[in-house]
C-alpha cells in the first residue's frame, strides 16, 4: 500500500494509520507519502482491518482507504469511539447516540414500516456490550454478533437485504470510525461516532489532535467531509467483497471503488499475473 501510494502524483500525509511514529516502522501517522507534488490530500487507511479475521480465515476482513483534501478527515486519536449507522434512505436525524437503543431501534422500524421483530442490529462481541446486547434483545430486535469488523458492520447497513443488517451499535476503534464514515459519505447513510476518552492522559492526546470538546457527537460529515474517496478491497470472502483468489495462473482480488462528490459505486475484479508484483 505504501509503496503505491509513493507513486501517486499526491502530497499526501497520513492522518490515520498504523499508529504512532515510534511504534509503527510504515504508514504512521503524520507520514508524508506520494510524489510531493500535486494536490494536498489527508489519508486514513488500515491495511488490513480485521487481522484476527483474517488470521483466523473468517468473512469481511479487507484493506481499507479514504483519501480527502487536506484537513476533511478526523483526527482521530487510537481511542474507542460509540457509533451507530444505518443506512441510506431515512429521514434524517431519526437515529442519535443521545437516544437508548430501543427508542433508535422503534424509531428506525418505524421508518422501514416493520415491526421491531424485523429489525437486525450488528454488534461486536465484546464484554463491555453486555448490557447493550440486553437493552436489543429486550426490544424484540435480532442480534448479528461479529468477532471483529466493524468498518464493514457499518458498511453492512447500507445494504440489508443483501446483509441483513440494518443497524450498527456499539463501541469500536475511532480509526475504524472515521473510515466507516468516509464510506457511508459516498453510499449514503447516517451515522454518529463519540470518542471514549476514559482517562486525563487520552483527553490530553485527543486535545493535541484538536479534539476540544471530549463528548462531541460527530456525524459522518464531520468525520470526513468535503468530496471523499473511499477504497476497499476484500482479503477474506465477505458479504460485500470476495477475498483473494490464488490460482496457478494469477492472484485474483475484489474492490469497490466510491466517491462522495458523485456517489459513484465502482467494483474492481483485478487479475494479476506477476505474482512477484502484486
Ligand atoms: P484490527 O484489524 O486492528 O484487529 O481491528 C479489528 C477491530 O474489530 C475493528 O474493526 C474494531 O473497530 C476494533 O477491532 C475493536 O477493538 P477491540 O478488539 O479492542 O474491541
Amino acid at each position: 500500500m505504501r509503496s503505491e501510494l509513493n507513486r501517486l502524483p499526491i502530497r499526501g500525509r497520513v492522518v490515520i494509520g498504523e499508529g504512532e511514529r515510534d511504534e509503527a516502522p510504515m504508514l504512521y501517522i503524520g507520514e508524508e507519502v506520494g510524489q510531493g507534488d500535486g494536490t494536498e490530500v489527508d489519508i486514513a487507511l488500515d491495511p488490513l482491518e480485521g487481522t484476527t479475521i483474517c488470521a483466523k480465515n473468517l468473512p469481511n476482513s479487507m484493506a481499507v482507504i479514504a483519501i480527502a483534501e487536506r484537513g476533511n478527515l478526523l483526527y482521530a486519536p487510537d481511542v474507542y469511539m460509540e457509533k451507530i449507522a444505518i443506512g441510506p434512505g431515512y429521514p434524517e436525524g431519526i437515529i442519535s447516540l443521545d437516544l437508548s437503543p430501543r427508542e433508535n431501534i422503534e424509531a428506525l422500524a418505524r421508518a422501514k414500516n416493520v415491526q421491531v421483530s424485523e429489525v437486525t442490529a450488528c454488534i461486536l462481541d465484546r464484554p463491555r456490550h453486555a448490557r447493550l446486547i440486553e437493552e436489543v434483545r429486550a426490544t424484540g430486535a435480532s442480534i448479528r454478533l461479529i468477532g471483529d469488523g466493524d468498518v464493514a458492520g457499518v458498511i453492512h447497513t447500507t445494504d440489508p437485504d443483501e446483509t441483513g443488517i440494518d443497524i450498527y451499535l456499539g463501541i469500536g476503534g475511532a480509526p475504524e470510525g472515521v473510515l466507516a464514515a468516509a464510506a457511508l459519505r459516498c453510499i449514503g447513510g447516517q451515522m454518529q461516532g463519540r470518542l471514549q476518552l476514559n482517562s486525563e492522559e487520552q483527553i490530553k492526546r485527543a486535545r493535541k489532535m484538536g479534539v476540544t470538546d471530549p463528548r462531541k457527537i460527530y456525524s459522518a460529515e464531520e468525520m470526513a467531509s468535503g468530496d471523499v474517496l473511499f477504497a476497499a478491497t476484500g482479503v477474506t470472502d465477505g458479504n460485500m467483497l470476495s477475498g483473494v483468489k490464488f490460482t496457478r495462473e494469477h492472484v485474483q482480488t475484489h474492490t469497490i471503488v466510491m466517491r462522495s462528490s458523485s456517489q459513484t459505486v465502482r467494483e474492481i475484479i483485478a487479475r494479476h499475473q506477476d505474482m512477484d508484483k502484486f
